[in-house]
């Protein structure tokens, strides 16, 4: 018995229609000289080439595409092959992720597109992981975080002084400031009814960070301190201590200065 001859006929068949749908430019088709594709996966996942023939690595975020019919390259899904005015003559361009915005992952990792998340989530199936989707469009949520916490601050009495603050999260942080008192008083939020002192807050520098200020102007005994600033939104909080210090001379400061540097 022979079986091989029985089952090459459809086999040939199966040769002969991608052959009979390729357009002009493309050989004949023959599956067998495919080239594998990567053994680690195409970063863009992958496509029929543009003869239908074989399957390769679609272009990848940055990477060229278009171009002419048997070379052609084109982009993975959610992308989209930008031409350039110089490039339409060559009718090549680069694929660029058609939704480019940020976005937040199933996984709690914030992306900078769409694209982005979409190969992080075919590499994470590779290991045998979750596919990834998106959660929301825009950033994670997350708690704050203060980045410039405020710092110590030498004067004296009747001088100009502020703290300053910056803290990150998303949403954007609500930033308050309390005047840290003594033994079993709380805090006090400021700035309360002491004309000399004021509150002053901003959004940035940041997309998503706020900094805050007290400003004091004369400064007095009363100022002397600590001072807690403190942010918050829907996800946590978190909060520094600055101090400032009334000094008797101007050389006070210069130590203070120094202590600070060391
Ligand atoms: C100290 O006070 C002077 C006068 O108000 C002001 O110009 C200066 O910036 C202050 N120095 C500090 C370190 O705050």
């Amino acid at each position: 018995m022979k079986p091989c001859s029985f089952s090459l006929l459809p086999v040939l068949l199966l040769f002969l229609v991608p052959v009979l749908a390729a357009g002009p430019g493309c050989a004949s088709c023959d599956p067998t000289q495919c080239a594998p594709l990567p053994s680690d996966g195409c970063p863009a996942g992958s496509l029929q080439d543009s003869c239908g023939c074989c399957a390769v690595c679609a272009a990848a975020e940055g990477e060229p595409c278009g171009g002419r019919r048997a070379t052609a390259r084109r982009c993975g899904t959610g992308l989209e092959c930008v031409k350039s005015d110089d490039d339409k003559k060559s009718k090549s361009g680069v694929c660029a992720c058609k939704n480019n915005y940020e976005v937040c992952g199933t996984d709690g990792t914030t992306y900078k597109n769409g694209c982005a998340l979409k190969s992080a989530s075919l590499t994470a199936q590779k290991e045998g992981k979750e596919a990834i989707s998106v959660l929301n469009k825009g950033r994670c949520a997350s708690a704050p975080v203060i980045v410039t916490p405020p710092g110590q601050v030498y004067n004296v009495s009747g001088s100009q002084v502020y703290l300053s603050c910056e803290a990150v999260g998303v949403p954007t942080p609500v930033l308050t400031w309390r005047k840290v008192l003594g033994g079993k008083r709380k805090a006090a939020l400021l700035p309360g009814d002491r004309d000399n002192l004021a509150i002053q807050t901003r959004g940035g520098p940041e997309k998503h960070q706020v900094t805050g200020w007290v400003l004091i102007s004369p400064l007095t005994e009363e100022e002397d301190g600590s001072y807690e600033c403190h942010a918050f939104n829907s996800k946590g909080e978190a909060s520094a201590i600055g101090e400032i210090h009334l000094v008797e001379s101007i050389d006070e400061i210069k130590t203070g200065l120094k202590e600070d540097e060391l």
